[in-house]
């Protein structure tokens, strides 16, 4: 199994590109399904959900190729709408395919993509939700098997809970049914905007009328189109942590500063000097880490898929912090890694008290998920000496060329079998 070796304690300088979003990427592949046409999408991250989800897409009879930067989907012949386990479990947002499937087809069979390291991770909004649309589901051996015998009928619809996957779903969904749907309390993460400009571009017909509701008019088909997916926000959010752990200097490039607004506020309340351009962002670190109490929230809040990269930060500020997980149930799965490396870091239910000034040491380390991988890479990247960090399959699943990128930036940094 491939490790990856971090020798710490350099500092990052330079110009890092941001990679395509994974998480908006993989709600449009999924939305591709609502097409029978072509559709040419830009700026792919090449990582390995994305690769699973092409793999799902072409389980359900999808025809894929590459094509210089394009991946061109061609769905003239999509004709089947089960989604098997095999493919579902590696990756939660297979989920994703219910909502098209049922579209097109007025019924679809699609594993239950079951829990994670970071919590149960159900998926009862999303099938609550669609059964309002006119779908009716029962659950038979890890399986999903839902209909909508008239089809799929616009409905007014407000979420319990705000879920970006089940908003995701339904926008995707409803822009097939019958009439008109109003989606209210919705998630309105940056990604769920670039579905609903992908959708718009395709010929659906979705209007954002408030703050957290949609409105979208049924059409009953969609045509071709090109479509540039966005830049990652989370993974511009590390790369500014790590010039901030490595009182570096770098400039995060191919951004839209303004969509990590929160993110660079809370970077510079802690001490770092960040200046924007309109694609750039440049990040100088400070020495002195100030304190900070910070709590995850939907968006515009601040983002969990920061959280444990934050985390590594704040070990590093004047005084004590503290981080509260308000998203999921489980997801300080990196703190016993970080204390094997000196940190002290308690928690109590879903806060954890961080103390601040620790020297990381580097250790041999184990990653547990996506984001908490990257934060023992974050935390390595300080420590004097060599850590090792195995499991690194949870890093490739949404850090495209994270070795190479960090290499060309200062890190000393490898793969290793
Ligand atoms: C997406 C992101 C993930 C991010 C998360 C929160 C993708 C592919 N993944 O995950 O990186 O961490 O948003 O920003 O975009 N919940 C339920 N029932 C449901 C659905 C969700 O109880 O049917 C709960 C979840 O367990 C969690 C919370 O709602 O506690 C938010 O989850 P959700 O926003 O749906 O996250 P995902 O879409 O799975």
């Amino acid at each position: 199994m491939q490790k990856l070796e971090v020798f710490g304690a350099k500092k990052l300088k330079g110009q890092v590109k941001i990679s395509g979003s994974k998480n908006a990427s993989l709600p449009i592949l999924a939305a591709t399904l609502l097409s029978n046409k072509k559709v040419y999408l830009k700026n792919l991250p090449k990582v390995k959900d994305i690769e699973t989800m092409i793999n799902l897409l072409q389980s359900l009879g999808s025809k894929i190729k590459f094509n210089k930067k394009n991946l061109i989907i061609n769905n003239f012949k999509q004709n089947k709408n089960y989604a098997s386990y095999k493919l579902v479990k590696t990756m939660r947002a297979g989920i994703l395919v219910l909502g098209p499937l049922l579209a097109k087809f007025g019924n679809a069979k699609v594993s239950l993509p079951g829990g994670c390291a970071i919590g149960s991770r159900p998926v009862d909004i999303h099938l609550k939700a669609l059964s309002k649309l006119g779908v009716s589901y029962k659950i038979i051996q890890g399986y999903v098997h839902a209909s909508a015998p008239k089809g799929l009928i616009g409905s007014k619809i407000r979420f319990s809970k705000i879920s970006v996957g089940a908003t995701e779903n339904l926008i995707i969904a409803a822009s097939l049914a019958k009439g008109i749907t109003v989606l209210s309390n919705c998630a309105i993460e940056p990604e769920i905007k670039d579905l609903t400009n992908f959708l718009n571009k395709i010929g659906c017909n979705i209007k954002w009328i408030a703050k957290r509701k949609i409105k979208i008019f049924g059409v009953s088909e969609v045509n071709e189109a090109n479509y540039t997916v966005m830049f990652d926000r989370i993974e511009a959010g590390t790369y500014l942590i790590a010039a901030a752990l490595t009182v570096g200097n770098l400039k995060i490039q191919n951004v839209i500063p303004k969509i990590i607004q929160n993110e660079i506020n809370t970077l510079k309340k802690i001490g770092t000097k960040i200046s924007v351009k309109k694609n750039e962002i440049h990040i100088i670190g400070n020495k002195k880490i100030k304190n900070l109490n910070i709590k995850t929230a939907p968006y515009p809040g601040f983002p969990t898929d920061l959280q444990a990269q934050i985390m590594v930060l704040l070990c590093k500020a004047n005084k004590n912090s503290i981080i509260k997980e308000d998203i999921f149930e489980n997801r300080f799965m990196h703190v016993a890694e970080l204390n094997r490396m000196g940190a002290k870091i308690s928690i109590n239910s879903n806060k954890a008290l961080v103390e601040g000034n620790t020297s990381f040491e580097a250790a041999e380390l184990m990653a547990t998920d996506l984001r908490a991988s990257v934060s023992l890479i974050l935390a390595a990247l300080t420590a004097k000496g060599k850590s090792v960090i195995n499991r690194i399959y949870h890093l490739d699943r949404g850090y495209e060329n994270i070795e190479k990128k960090l290499k060309k930036i200062g890190a000393k940094i490898r793969r290793v079998n």
